[in-house]
């Protein structure tokens, strides 16, 4: 099958595949403050590390209807903002985050969730999170307008900060089958990670 973007319909596919081909995708858990001081917590599952030294992140926010998405506002107002990771057992919670709320609507409140301080950001984490990044807005970029004219944005960040609960390291490493970190597969699916396996890279 090959298909042009905007045209799975016509190709037969009930629902457009793209999420479920770049799958799994981890999930950017984002907490950020407003200049207002409001705090929010959403999930993004166009989310990613992407580099190393120094650590830096993205996440892309889809066109909010006729403002941004509170995420994207808040980060573009304060410049900074946390990435938190979904466990397993924290789905719920994240899946209650992802509701539509009127700005300055606090999700931790919605979902239930604890807030803990954060080092090197005025934003709050989630507790309960098995690891979070603290990051400062290093750049947003506007990506190309769809036919409607909407247009996403990707936030990109410099991790200044990271947190790793004592509880999900086994020998100096993350055990991620203790850290069990949740991830978006296509159309509503997630998955757990239940095996592991290690491949050496070749030498030379
Ligand atoms: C698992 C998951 C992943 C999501 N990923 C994205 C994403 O990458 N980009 C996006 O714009 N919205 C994404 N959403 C939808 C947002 O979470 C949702 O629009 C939310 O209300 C945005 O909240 P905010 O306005 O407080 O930032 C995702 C939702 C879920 C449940």
């Amino acid at each position: 099958m090959f298909f042009t973007p905007g045209t799975h319909l016509q190709a037969g596919l009930s629902h457009n595949p793209l999420k479920a081909i770049v799958s799994p995708r981890p999930i950017g858990w984002i907490s950020s403050r407003g200049n207002d001081g409001s705090v929010n917590l959403a999930p993004y599952s166009y989310f990613n590390a992407i580099a190393e030294q120094p650590p830096m992140v993205m996440f892309s926010s889809a066109p909010g209807g006729e403002t941004a998405k509170d995420s994207l506002r808040n980060v573009l107002e304060t410049k900074e903002f946390v990435v938190n990771i979904v466990s397993a057992t924290l789905g719920d919670a994240m899946n209650i985050s992802s509701g539509s709320f009127p700005y300055g609507t606090n999700e931790f409140t919605k979902a239930g969730l604890d807030m803990a301080n954060g080092e090197t950001v005025s934003v709050p984490r989630v507790k309960a999170a098995p690891a979070a990044l603290e990051c400062h807005l290093w750049r947003a970029i506007d990506l190309p307008a769809s036919t409607d004219g909407a247009a996403s944005t990707i936030v990109l960040g410099t991790v200044t900060g990271i947190h790793i609960a004592d509880d999900v390291i086994v020998n100096g490493k993350v055990d991620v089958t203790i850290y069990q970190p949740l991830a978006r597969l296509g159309y509503m699916d997630y998955a757990q990670i239940t095996k592991l396996f290690e491949m050496q890279r070749p030498a030379g």
